[in-house]
Protein backbone atom coordinates (compact mmCIF):
# COMPACT_ATOMS: atom_id res chain seq x y z
CA UNK A 1 0.00 0.00 0.00
CA UNK A 2 1.81 3.30 -0.90
CA UNK A 3 1.33 6.22 1.38
CA UNK A 4 -1.26 8.39 -0.68
CA UNK A 5 -3.39 4.97 -0.53
CA UNK A 6 -3.20 5.02 3.25
CA UNK A 7 -3.84 8.57 3.71
CA UNK A 8 -6.44 8.09 1.55
CA UNK A 9 -7.80 5.20 3.74
CA UNK A 10 -7.27 7.21 6.40
CA UNK A 11 -9.34 10.38 5.45
CA UNK A 12 -12.08 8.41 4.72
CA UNK A 13 -12.43 6.65 7.93
CA UNK A 14 -11.47 9.86 9.88
CA UNK A 15 -14.90 11.58 7.75
CA UNK A 16 -16.61 8.21 8.92
CA UNK A 17 -15.94 8.80 12.46
CA UNK A 18 -16.82 12.93 11.99
CA UNK A 19 -19.70 11.98 10.74
CA UNK A 20 -20.95 8.95 13.55
CA UNK A 21 -20.14 11.32 16.26
CA UNK A 22 -22.41 14.58 15.16
CA UNK A 23 -25.22 11.80 14.75
CA UNK A 24 -24.61 11.20 18.38
CA UNK A 25 -24.63 14.67 19.44
CA UNK A 26 -27.47 15.48 17.38
CA UNK A 27 -29.17 12.76 18.93
CA UNK A 28 -28.40 13.59 22.37
CA UNK A 29 -28.91 16.85 22.28
CA UNK A 30 -32.65 15.96 20.88
CA UNK A 31 -33.15 13.92 23.81
CA UNK A 32 -32.20 16.96 26.25
CA UNK A 33 -34.49 19.13 24.67
CA UNK A 34 -37.26 20.84 27.59
CA UNK A 35 -39.81 18.91 26.19
CA UNK A 36 -38.51 15.24 26.78
CA UNK A 37 -36.68 16.24 29.83
CA UNK A 38 -39.06 14.59 32.38
CA UNK A 39 -38.15 11.03 31.70
CA UNK A 40 -35.57 9.32 33.57
CA UNK A 41 -33.31 8.11 30.52
CA UNK A 42 -32.91 11.76 29.36
CA UNK A 43 -31.87 12.28 32.80
CA UNK A 44 -28.99 9.98 32.33
CA UNK A 45 -28.14 11.39 29.02
CA UNK A 46 -28.22 14.80 30.13
CA UNK A 47 -25.56 13.61 32.91
CA UNK A 48 -23.59 11.81 30.52
CA UNK A 49 -23.14 14.45 28.21
CA UNK A 50 -21.82 16.63 31.58
CA UNK A 51 -19.84 14.17 32.28
CA UNK A 52 -18.03 14.03 29.49
CA UNK A 53 -17.82 17.72 29.18
CA UNK A 54 -15.26 18.17 31.92
CA UNK A 55 -12.06 16.64 31.59
CA UNK A 56 -11.06 13.99 34.47
CA UNK A 57 -7.84 16.04 35.61
CA UNK A 58 -10.24 18.20 37.45
CA UNK A 59 -10.72 15.97 39.86
CA UNK A 60 -6.54 15.30 40.60
CA UNK A 61 -6.21 18.90 40.28
CA UNK A 62 -8.35 20.53 43.25
CA UNK A 63 -6.81 17.58 45.12
CA UNK A 64 -3.20 18.94 44.51
CA UNK A 65 -2.99 20.28 47.80
CA UNK A 66 0.45 22.36 46.93
CA UNK A 67 -1.38 24.44 44.02
CA UNK A 68 -3.92 25.01 45.84
CA UNK A 69 -2.00 25.97 48.80
CA UNK A 70 0.46 28.03 46.30
CA UNK A 71 -2.69 30.14 44.35
CA UNK A 72 -3.92 31.02 47.90
CA UNK A 73 -0.75 32.53 49.00
CA UNK A 74 0.17 33.44 45.89
CA UNK A 75 -3.01 35.90 45.42
CA UNK A 76 -2.97 36.80 49.66
CA UNK A 77 0.27 38.70 48.78
CA UNK A 78 -0.39 40.33 45.10
CA UNK A 79 -3.90 40.92 45.08
CA UNK A 80 -4.40 44.97 46.28
CA UNK A 81 -7.17 45.23 48.89
CA UNK A 82 -10.49 46.21 46.72
CA UNK A 83 -9.35 45.04 43.51
CA UNK A 84 -10.96 43.98 40.89
CA UNK A 85 -10.19 40.62 39.86
CA UNK A 86 -10.64 38.54 36.60
CA UNK A 87 -10.13 34.59 36.74
CA UNK A 88 -9.91 33.03 33.62
CA UNK A 89 -10.94 29.53 33.78
CA UNK A 90 -13.27 29.22 36.71
CA UNK A 91 -13.17 25.63 37.03
CA UNK A 92 -15.11 25.44 40.05
CA UNK A 93 -14.80 28.48 41.24
CA UNK A 94 -11.67 28.10 43.31
CA UNK A 95 -9.48 30.68 42.35
CA UNK A 96 -12.18 33.42 42.68
CA UNK A 97 -13.26 32.47 46.34
CA UNK A 98 -9.22 32.65 47.14
CA UNK A 99 -9.21 36.20 45.30
CA UNK A 100 -12.11 37.24 47.52
CA UNK A 101 -10.49 35.72 50.35
CA UNK A 102 -7.96 37.78 49.81
CA UNK A 103 -8.98 40.84 49.69
CA UNK A 104 -10.11 41.35 46.01
CA UNK A 105 -13.29 43.86 46.23
CA UNK A 106 -14.68 42.08 42.91
CA UNK A 107 -14.02 39.28 41.18
CA UNK A 108 -15.36 38.61 37.48
CA UNK A 109 -14.61 35.10 36.41
CA UNK A 110 -14.88 33.24 32.79
CA UNK A 111 -15.51 29.75 31.74
CA UNK A 112 -15.52 28.32 28.42
CA UNK A 113 -17.15 25.14 29.35
CA UNK A 114 -20.64 25.99 30.14
CA UNK A 115 -21.36 23.35 32.19
CA UNK A 116 -18.43 23.89 34.51
CA UNK A 117 -19.95 27.48 34.57
CA UNK A 118 -22.79 26.47 36.41
CA UNK A 119 -20.82 23.99 38.43
CA UNK A 120 -18.93 27.28 39.81
CA UNK A 121 -22.11 29.51 39.70
CA UNK A 122 -23.37 27.47 42.20
CA UNK A 123 -20.28 26.47 44.35
CA UNK A 124 -19.85 30.34 44.66
CA UNK A 125 -23.35 31.05 45.85
CA UNK A 126 -23.20 27.98 48.56
CA UNK A 127 -20.56 30.01 49.57
CA UNK A 128 -22.89 33.35 49.74
CA UNK A 129 -19.94 35.09 47.70
CA UNK A 130 -22.38 35.19 44.83
CA UNK A 131 -22.62 39.34 45.16
CA UNK A 132 -18.85 39.52 45.12
CA UNK A 133 -18.08 37.02 41.90
CA UNK A 134 -20.01 37.34 38.87
CA UNK A 135 -19.94 34.12 36.75
CA UNK A 136 -19.26 34.96 32.93
CA UNK A 137 -19.81 31.51 30.97
CA UNK A 138 -17.47 32.33 28.34
CA UNK A 139 -14.14 31.98 26.92
CA UNK A 140 -11.67 34.80 27.81
CA UNK A 141 -11.10 35.77 24.33
CA UNK A 142 -14.61 37.09 23.67
CA UNK A 143 -15.55 38.90 27.14
CA UNK A 144 -16.50 42.66 26.29
CA UNK A 145 -14.88 45.33 28.97
CA UNK A 146 -18.38 47.33 29.51
CA UNK A 147 -20.42 44.48 29.30
CA UNK A 148 -18.79 41.11 30.73
CA UNK A 149 -16.70 42.85 33.25
CA UNK A 150 -17.31 46.34 34.25
CA UNK A 151 -13.91 47.34 33.49
CA UNK A 152 -10.63 46.24 32.64
CA UNK A 153 -9.33 44.45 36.07
CA UNK A 154 -6.45 45.06 38.23
CA UNK A 155 -5.17 41.59 38.67
CA UNK A 156 -6.09 38.98 36.09
CA UNK A 157 -5.61 35.35 37.34
CA UNK A 158 -5.12 31.96 35.57
CA UNK A 159 -4.30 28.48 35.58
CA UNK A 160 -4.35 27.28 32.15
CA UNK A 161 -1.28 25.40 32.53
CA UNK A 162 -0.63 21.51 31.27
CA UNK A 163 2.37 18.94 31.47
CA UNK A 164 4.05 20.93 29.33
CA UNK A 165 2.99 24.70 29.65
CA UNK A 166 1.72 25.56 26.91
CA UNK A 167 -1.17 23.22 26.10
CA UNK A 168 -4.34 24.51 27.58
CA UNK A 169 -3.58 27.51 25.86
CA UNK A 170 -1.89 29.92 28.50
CA UNK A 171 0.16 31.98 26.26
CA UNK A 172 -2.62 32.84 23.43
CA UNK A 173 -4.72 33.55 26.40
CA UNK A 174 -2.54 35.79 28.43
CA UNK A 175 -1.71 37.71 25.43
CA UNK A 176 -4.72 38.49 24.98
CA UNK A 177 -5.83 39.28 28.44
CA UNK A 178 -3.09 41.74 29.17
CA UNK A 179 -3.44 43.61 26.04
CA UNK A 180 -7.30 43.94 26.11
CA UNK A 181 -8.42 43.10 29.75
CA UNK A 182 -6.05 44.21 32.36
CA UNK A 183 -5.49 47.58 33.57
CA UNK A 184 -2.08 49.07 32.17
CA UNK A 185 0.37 48.57 35.28
CA UNK A 186 -2.07 45.63 36.58
CA UNK A 187 -0.94 42.36 37.84
CA UNK A 188 -0.88 39.28 36.23
CA UNK A 189 -0.59 36.12 38.36
CA UNK A 190 1.30 34.03 37.06
CA UNK A 191 3.75 36.15 36.52
CA UNK A 192 6.28 34.22 34.99
CA UNK A 193 7.91 30.26 33.52
CA UNK A 194 10.35 28.26 32.44
CA UNK A 195 10.76 24.95 30.48
CA UNK A 196 13.40 22.73 31.70
CA UNK A 197 14.12 19.14 29.47
CA UNK A 198 16.59 16.40 29.64
CA UNK A 199 16.98 13.65 27.06
CA UNK A 200 15.40 10.50 28.02
CA UNK A 201 16.57 6.78 27.23
CA UNK A 202 12.94 4.86 27.95
CA UNK A 203 12.22 2.51 25.62
CA UNK A 204 9.33 1.89 27.93
CA UNK A 205 7.84 5.50 27.50
CA UNK A 206 8.57 5.63 23.96
CA UNK A 207 6.64 2.51 23.67
CA UNK A 208 3.61 4.34 24.64
CA UNK A 209 3.56 6.14 21.31
CA UNK A 210 5.34 3.96 19.21
CA UNK A 211 4.87 0.20 17.75
CA UNK A 212 7.02 -1.94 15.67
CA UNK A 213 6.21 -5.28 15.54
CA UNK A 214 3.37 -7.01 18.07
CA UNK A 215 3.24 -11.25 18.15
CA UNK A 216 5.97 -11.45 14.97
CA UNK A 217 3.38 -8.86 12.80
CA UNK A 218 4.55 -6.00 11.60
CA UNK A 219 1.88 -2.62 12.79
CA UNK A 220 4.32 -0.22 12.37
CA UNK A 221 1.18 1.59 10.22
CA UNK A 222 -0.45 2.61 13.26
CA UNK A 223 2.27 4.87 13.67
CA UNK A 224 0.79 7.46 11.75
CA UNK A 225 -2.18 7.88 14.57
CA UNK A 226 0.70 8.42 17.07
CA UNK A 227 0.30 11.45 19.34
CA UNK A 228 1.96 14.74 17.63
CA UNK A 229 4.11 16.80 20.47
CA UNK A 230 4.10 16.25 23.41
CA UNK A 231 1.70 13.84 26.33
CA UNK A 232 1.97 13.35 30.16
CA UNK A 233 3.99 10.43 31.55
CA UNK A 234 4.80 10.05 35.34
CA UNK A 235 8.62 9.77 34.56
CA UNK A 236 9.68 7.83 37.88
CA UNK A 237 6.95 5.37 37.15
CA UNK A 238 8.42 3.84 34.02
CA UNK A 239 12.15 2.63 33.54
CA UNK A 240 14.40 5.44 32.68
CA UNK A 241 17.22 7.03 32.32
CA UNK A 242 18.29 10.63 31.94
CA UNK A 243 21.06 11.37 29.48
CA UNK A 244 22.03 14.71 30.32
CA UNK A 245 21.67 17.17 33.15
CA UNK A 246 18.37 19.31 33.46
CA UNK A 247 18.66 21.80 31.12
CA UNK A 248 16.83 25.43 30.93
CA UNK A 249 14.78 25.02 27.36
CA UNK A 250 13.15 28.53 27.28
CA UNK A 251 11.39 31.16 29.69
CA UNK A 252 8.51 33.13 29.24
CA UNK A 253 7.78 36.59 31.04
CA UNK A 254 3.88 36.93 30.90
CA UNK A 255 4.05 40.81 31.53
CA UNK A 256 6.44 41.63 28.38
CA UNK A 257 7.24 38.50 26.43
CA UNK A 258 5.89 37.87 23.22
CA UNK A 259 4.02 34.51 23.87
CA UNK A 260 3.29 33.57 20.29
CA UNK A 261 4.50 29.99 18.76
CA UNK A 262 8.03 29.63 18.58
CA UNK A 263 11.41 27.49 17.72
CA UNK A 264 14.49 27.64 19.83
CA UNK A 265 17.97 26.01 19.65
CA UNK A 266 18.98 24.04 22.58
CA UNK A 267 22.26 22.04 22.71
CA UNK A 268 22.32 19.31 26.10
CA UNK A 269 25.41 17.54 26.98
CA UNK A 270 25.38 14.28 26.57
CA UNK A 271 26.46 13.12 30.05
CA UNK A 272 25.83 9.12 29.65
CA UNK A 273 25.71 7.02 26.65
CA UNK A 274 22.42 6.01 25.55
CA UNK A 275 19.44 6.07 23.30
CA UNK A 276 17.47 9.15 23.18
CA UNK A 277 14.23 8.32 22.52
CA UNK A 278 13.21 12.47 23.08
CA UNK A 279 13.33 14.72 25.78
CA UNK A 280 11.25 14.92 29.26
CA UNK A 281 9.96 18.61 30.12
CA UNK A 282 8.89 19.99 33.02
CA UNK A 283 7.93 23.81 34.20
CA UNK A 284 8.39 26.29 37.18
CA UNK A 285 5.67 28.34 37.04
CA UNK A 286 6.07 31.64 39.24
CA UNK A 287 3.01 32.70 40.43
CA UNK A 288 4.04 35.86 42.17
CA UNK A 289 5.01 36.87 45.52
CA UNK A 290 8.03 34.60 45.58
CA UNK A 291 5.65 31.56 44.68
CA UNK A 292 6.36 28.93 42.64
CA UNK A 293 4.98 25.54 41.07
CA UNK A 294 7.60 22.90 39.80
CA UNK A 295 6.28 19.36 37.88
CA UNK A 296 9.67 18.05 37.83
CA UNK A 297 10.21 14.22 38.12
CA UNK A 298 10.47 13.95 41.87
CA UNK A 299 7.71 16.00 42.54
CA UNK A 300 5.64 13.13 43.26
CA UNK A 301 2.86 15.61 44.82
CA UNK A 302 2.48 17.63 41.84
CA UNK A 303 -1.23 16.31 39.59
CA UNK A 304 0.84 17.71 36.86
CA UNK A 305 3.14 14.63 35.20
CA UNK A 306 6.25 15.61 33.40
CA UNK A 307 5.51 16.23 29.64
CA UNK A 308 7.37 13.57 27.11
CA UNK A 309 8.65 15.39 24.30
CA UNK A 310 9.34 12.28 21.13
CA UNK A 311 11.77 12.28 18.74
CA UNK A 312 10.65 11.10 15.44
CA UNK A 313 13.24 8.57 15.52
CA UNK A 314 15.47 7.24 18.89
CA UNK A 315 18.99 8.28 18.37
CA UNK A 316 22.47 6.18 20.10
CA UNK A 317 24.89 8.93 21.71
CA UNK A 318 28.12 8.32 23.53
CA UNK A 319 28.76 10.22 26.65
CA UNK A 320 30.73 13.55 25.61
CA UNK A 321 28.69 14.29 23.09
CA UNK A 322 26.56 17.56 22.98
CA UNK A 323 23.38 17.16 20.78
CA UNK A 324 21.77 20.13 19.23
CA UNK A 325 17.93 19.79 19.59
CA UNK A 326 15.00 22.32 17.73
CA UNK A 327 12.85 22.71 20.33
CA UNK A 328 9.19 24.78 19.41
CA UNK A 329 6.15 25.45 20.85
CA UNK A 330 3.19 25.49 18.52
CA UNK A 331 -0.41 25.54 19.01
CA UNK A 332 0.41 24.09 22.44
CA UNK A 333 2.00 21.52 21.24
CA UNK A 334 5.67 21.05 22.27
CA UNK A 335 7.97 19.62 19.80
CA UNK A 336 11.41 18.95 19.35
CA UNK A 337 14.14 17.54 16.89
CA UNK A 338 17.71 16.43 16.28
CA UNK A 339 19.58 19.01 14.41
CA UNK A 340 23.17 17.86 14.72
CA UNK A 341 25.48 16.10 17.06
CA UNK A 342 29.15 17.27 18.08
CA UNK A 343 31.40 14.85 20.09
CA UNK A 344 33.19 17.49 22.71
CA UNK A 345 36.01 15.40 22.36
CA UNK A 346 36.95 16.35 19.02
CA UNK A 347 36.43 19.95 19.83
CA UNK A 348 33.89 20.63 17.42
CA UNK A 349 31.50 23.31 18.20
C1 LIG B 1 -6.83 23.98 34.77
S1 LIG B 1 -8.49 24.47 35.01
C2 LIG B 1 -8.37 25.49 36.43
C3 LIG B 1 -9.69 25.74 37.11
C4 LIG B 1 -9.63 26.68 38.30
N1 LIG B 1 -9.15 27.99 37.91
C5 LIG B 1 -8.73 26.13 39.36
O1 LIG B 1 -7.57 26.56 39.43
O2 LIG B 1 -9.14 25.26 40.14
C6 LIG B 1 -8.70 25.57 33.68
C7 LIG B 1 -10.14 25.92 33.34
O3 LIG B 1 -10.10 27.01 32.46
C8 LIG B 1 -11.04 26.85 31.41
N2 LIG B 1 -10.47 27.67 30.31
C9 LIG B 1 -9.31 27.45 29.65
N3 LIG B 1 -9.03 28.47 28.84
C10 LIG B 1 -10.04 29.38 28.99
C11 LIG B 1 -10.30 30.66 28.43
N4 LIG B 1 -9.46 31.24 27.57
N5 LIG B 1 -11.45 31.29 28.78
C12 LIG B 1 -12.30 30.72 29.67
N6 LIG B 1 -12.10 29.52 30.25
C13 LIG B 1 -10.97 28.86 29.92
C14 LIG B 1 -11.10 25.35 31.19
O4 LIG B 1 -12.33 24.95 30.63
C15 LIG B 1 -10.92 24.84 32.62
O5 LIG B 1 -12.14 24.66 33.26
Amino acid sequence: MSEQDVNEALATAAIRVALDQAGESVATARTLLPGARARAEVTDALLGAAIRSVPRWHFAMLNDLERNDAFAVALERVVPRGAHVLDIGSGTGLLAMMAVKAGAGAVTTCEVNPVLAAVAEQIIAAHGLSDRIAVVPKLSTDLVVGVDLPRRADVVVSEIVDCGLVGEGVLPTVRHAREHLLEPGGVLLPESAVLYGALLDSQAVDGLNRVQSAAGLDVRLLNALATRGHFPVRLPTWPHRLLSASTEIAGFDFATGALTDEEVVVDFEVTESGTAHGLAVWFELRLGGGIALRNAPDNLASHWMQAFVPFAEPVGHAAGARLRIVFSWTGGRLSARQLDFVRAAEGIS
